[in-house]
């Protein structure tokens, strides 16, 4: 915990706090990194719950985070501004309609914030997150170093575990990314996986049983796949991932993450390692790719372009 001398002053705030965004809220209070945490929700009663759900939290550890409701507006102010606003499903709504429906939240929101403080950094968590994050940067009229998506951090963070538990490491000595767009055309980088530098399939050699590049990533879909299926979202895996950024952010750490950015040779937003720090993206790590890695990559984000531009004329 930081000391009464070296509390924190900067201001995180969370747009949409249902349970994602509600997991992030207990997750960065409990890392004391903000000074103010602001919750923004257009359910304004579900707001105020959670904003004195949560202060209990803040008082109860004394964390030095102060933690109350505000309007979009205020959240535009901040110095991170985490977007976890999303729509639920409704019956008899085919994907397409459901995901145009996430699309106008996705505006709407923005619309509501901007123009942003110029120096904010805005991480979108809300899916589709490659769509949302390349609308967002569009509408936001920020530099696009300061917008990112959580992409497929989680998918990375899971998969690292996963890993290390078979070959009973640290996690933190895989070297391993999820790269592309977040879901079904997600890459694993396996051909620069490596612990500690030492080539992953060296060290866990993937003939072994259980250890096949498919197996483990079969392993990992269903692991989120069955969370969704009891719980309708990963609240407590994507509240710590953002608590994690936006430390990343804040404390200038330099860390290295795959996040989803705009990719220019693409035209699109998707993942890939980068350094976060204070300014946001503070440079590309360029991650070499196999050619079989860099062909779904190209193909996804052809698709992914093409949805954007369908979007665009159906406004
Ligand atoms: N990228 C990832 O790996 C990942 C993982 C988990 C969840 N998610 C995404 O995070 C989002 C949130 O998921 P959840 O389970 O918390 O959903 P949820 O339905 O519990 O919460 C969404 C909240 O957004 C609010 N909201 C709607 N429109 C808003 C607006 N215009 N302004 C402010 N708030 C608004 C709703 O009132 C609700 O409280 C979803 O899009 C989900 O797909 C992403
Ligand atoms: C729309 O958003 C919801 C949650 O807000 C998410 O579960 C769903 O996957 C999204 N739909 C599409 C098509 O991306
Ligand atoms: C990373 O991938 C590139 C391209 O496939 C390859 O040349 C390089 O040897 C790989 N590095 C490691 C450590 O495996």
């Amino acid at each position: 915990m930081l000391d009464s001398n070296m509390k924190p002053t900067s201001r995180i705030a969370i747009v949409g706090v249902g349970q994602v965004g509600a997991a992030a809220a207990y997750a960065l209070i409990l890392s004391s990194i903000a000074g103010e945490l602001l919750l923004v929700d257009v359910r304004v009663d579900w707001r105020d719950g959670q904003v004195r759900d949560l202060s209990d939290v803040a008082y109860g550890i004394n964390s030095g985070t102060r933690v109350r409701a505000a309007t979009h507006r205020e959240a535009s102010q901040c110095d991170v501004v985490v977007i976890t606003a999303g729509s639920r499903w409704s019956i008899g709504e085919t994907n397409i309609q459901h995901m145009h429906r996430n699309v106008s939240v996705m505006r709407s929101v923005i619309k509501a914030m901007t123009p942003f403080r110029s120096d904010a950094i805005v991480l979108v968590v809300s899916n589709p997150v490659d769509l949302l994050t390349s609308i967002a940067q569009e509408l936001s009229g920020l530099p696009r170093f300061q917008i990112f998506g959580s992409g497929t951090f989680l998918d990375s963070v899971r998969l690292r575990g996963l890993v290390a538990d078979k070959a009973q490491v640290a996690a933190d000595a895989i070297h391993l990314s999820v790269v592309g767009i977040h879901g079904d055309s997600q890459v694993v980088a396996w051909s620069n996986a490596t612990v500690n530098g030492v080539p992953l399939d060296k060290f866990l050699p993937p003939d072994a049983s259980g250890f096949g590049h498919a197996d483990l990533e079969d392993q990992c879909r269903f692991h989120a796949e069955s969370i969704v299926q009891v719980k309708g979202s990963t609240p407590f895996g994507m509240g710590s991932a953002v608590a994690s950024l936006c430390a990343s952010v804040l404390l200038n750490r330099g860390d290295v993450r795959p996040v989803s950015y705009f990719q220019p040779d693409f035209g699109c937003c998707f993942s890939l390692p980068v350094v976060l720090g204070r300014k946001g993206i503070m440079r590309t790590i360029g991650m070499p790719l196999d050619d079989h890695e860099k062909a779904i990559l190209s193909r996804s984000a052809t698709k992914l372009r093409e949805t954007m531009d369908r979007i665009k004329t159906s406004q």
